[in-house]
């Protein structure tokens, strides 16, 4: 009996320190077998017969190919289009220098605040005034006939101009676990004499109601899922209802009745052929040339030193695959898993003294706050900032204060060489 029972003790300490030997091994391991997510521009557009994709599995008897085309795809009134839109297809915005990533394409938000300085939705006036548009702060450009035509209230005083954003790579970037990001926002104020505090807020996961995660898409952070986010575009940038978004923002010059997006012969409906392309699309890459040079590499050491990376943060190590995210409705595959990204950004909001008043998703704290733009493919764009109000990353760094108020002026104390090399940098992401 004795004999037994410390054989059982004995078998269950040995097991426990197995266990435990594997947990740190296993640690170890999972950290050693992180590999470089792969990069590249390598979804030429409107020609989906070259392009590659990071090796995402696809749902059966669809193809990377027909998801970009299906991005691509220009949608009629008869499909849905409208009765408020910005554009046809979602490649319109997204698509420099290659389908699904940014463009030079702004929208506009507006709003007020009210008698306690909380942000509050517009109440858009159609029709002649004889129908309003309200939940969303908005405005579309477009509409399919002038009785839609949405209008701005002189009483919405807070106007803003948002950029398109590039969703090169965004498969991974949803792949990052909540507590990564977490993470990240509690190591900055030691980084950074307590001057920066990236603020993390939850989004709601429209496919699973109820449940929230960190955000980490849009200028607000205001979704975590990609299904979240485009579910939203096609309702809000083209006017088609979805199974996430299922009415349209006005009855007005609505022809159809019923779900606009349904599921085509392989079961997908558009929304999930959008989902499958962003994510199985590649990282921007760098210029590899210009970044081997002594000046870029220099700056990389100043845009370090200077603390641009506190925000700005050059690597990131996604979960690893077979992580269940999204609210039980998304596993992190293969291709997405476990994956090393050089985004160059915390995915968390700041007040560096550009905010644009508008509250999303997070408290009323947010309404002066921005996400870290993510800096990879910025040497594709010609304007910077949300806003776009920049023409050079010279004056994008100089808009930057509040937060970034002591890296800005230590960047503006380096030598004219200095300056030039980090901006050399900047050029290669
Ligand atoms: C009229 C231009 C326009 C169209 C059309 C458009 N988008 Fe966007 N997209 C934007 C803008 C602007 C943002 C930034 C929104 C914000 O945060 O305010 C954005 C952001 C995104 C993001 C978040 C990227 C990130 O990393 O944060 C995703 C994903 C996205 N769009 C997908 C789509 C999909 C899918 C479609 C087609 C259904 C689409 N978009 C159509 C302009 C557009
Ligand atoms: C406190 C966090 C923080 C720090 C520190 C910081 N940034 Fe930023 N950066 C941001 C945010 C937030 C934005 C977006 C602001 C906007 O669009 O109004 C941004 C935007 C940018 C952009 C524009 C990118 C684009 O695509 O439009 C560049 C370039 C940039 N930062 C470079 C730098 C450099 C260089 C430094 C160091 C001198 C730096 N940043 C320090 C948070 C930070």
């Amino acid at each position: 009996m004795l004999m037994a029972h410390w054989r059982k003790v004995l078998l269950c300490s040995c097991l426990f320190a197995i266990l435990i030997a594997l947990g740190a091994g296993l640690v170890r391991v999972a950290a050693k077998s992180a590999t470089e997510a792969p990069a590249g521009f390598n979804t030429p557009s409107f020609n989906s017969a070259q392009s590659v994709s990071n090796g995402i599995a696809e749902p059966a008897g669809d193809t990377f190919a027909r998801d970009q085309q299906v991005y691509e795809q220009n949608e009629t009134i008869a499909q849905g289009l409208g009765p408020v839109y910005n554009a046809t297809s979602c490649v319109t915005c997204h698509q420099n220098p290659n389908s699904g990533a940014a463009s030079q394409i702004t929208e506009l938000r507006v709003g007020h605040n009210d008698e306690n300085g909380n942000f509050v939705n517009p109440t858009i006036f159609i029709n002649d005034g004889k129908n309003t548009i309200t939940g969303r702060s908005i405005v579309n450009d477009r509409a399919i006939g002038p009785e839609a035509q949405e209008t701005i209230p002189a009483i919405e005083n807070i106007r803003t101009l948002r950029a398109a954003l590039n969703t090169l790579g965004d498969g991974f970037v949803e792949a990052i676990d909540d507590k990564t990001l977490i993470a990240i926002a509690e190591e900055q104020p030691e980084l950074s004499e307590g001057r920066v505090h990236g603020e993390v807020v939850q989004a709601p996961i429209f496919e699973a109601p109820g449940q929230t995660r960190v955000g980490r898409f849009g200028w607000k952070d205001q979704h975590s899922s990609l299904l979240s986010f485009i579910g939203d575009a096609y309702l809000n940038e083209m006017g088609i209802t979805n199974r996430l978004r299922p009415t349209n923002v006005t009855t007005v010059l609505n022809t159809t009745t019923g779900v606009e997006d349904q599921p085509d012969g392989l079961g997908l409906a558009d929304i999930d052929h959008f989902a499958q392309f962003i994510r199985g699309t590649m990282v921007p890459p760098r210029d590899t040339v210009l970044g081997a040079t002594p000046a870029a590499l220099k700056g990389q050491g100043l845009f370090t030193r200077v603390g641009c990376s506190v925000c700005h943060v050059q690597s990131i190590t996604t979960a690893p695959a077979g992580t269940v995210i999204d609210g039980g409705m998304f596993t992190v595959p293969e291709a997405l898993g476990d994956k090393i990204i050089h985004p160059f950004s915390d995915f968390l909001l700041h007040d560096i003294g550009t905010g644009d008043g508008i509250v999303q998703v997070g408290p009323q704290d947010t309404a002066n706050k921005l996400r870290t733009a993510p800096l990879w493919g910025v040497r594709t764009k010609a304007r910077f900032m949300h806003d776009l109000g920049s023409l050079s990353l010279d004056n994008a760094i100089s808009r930057h204060d509040g937060e970034a108020r002591q890296p800005t002026r230590r960047f503006r104390e380096l030598s004219p060489e200095e300056k030039e090399a980090l901006i050399t940098f900047l050029k290669t992401l």
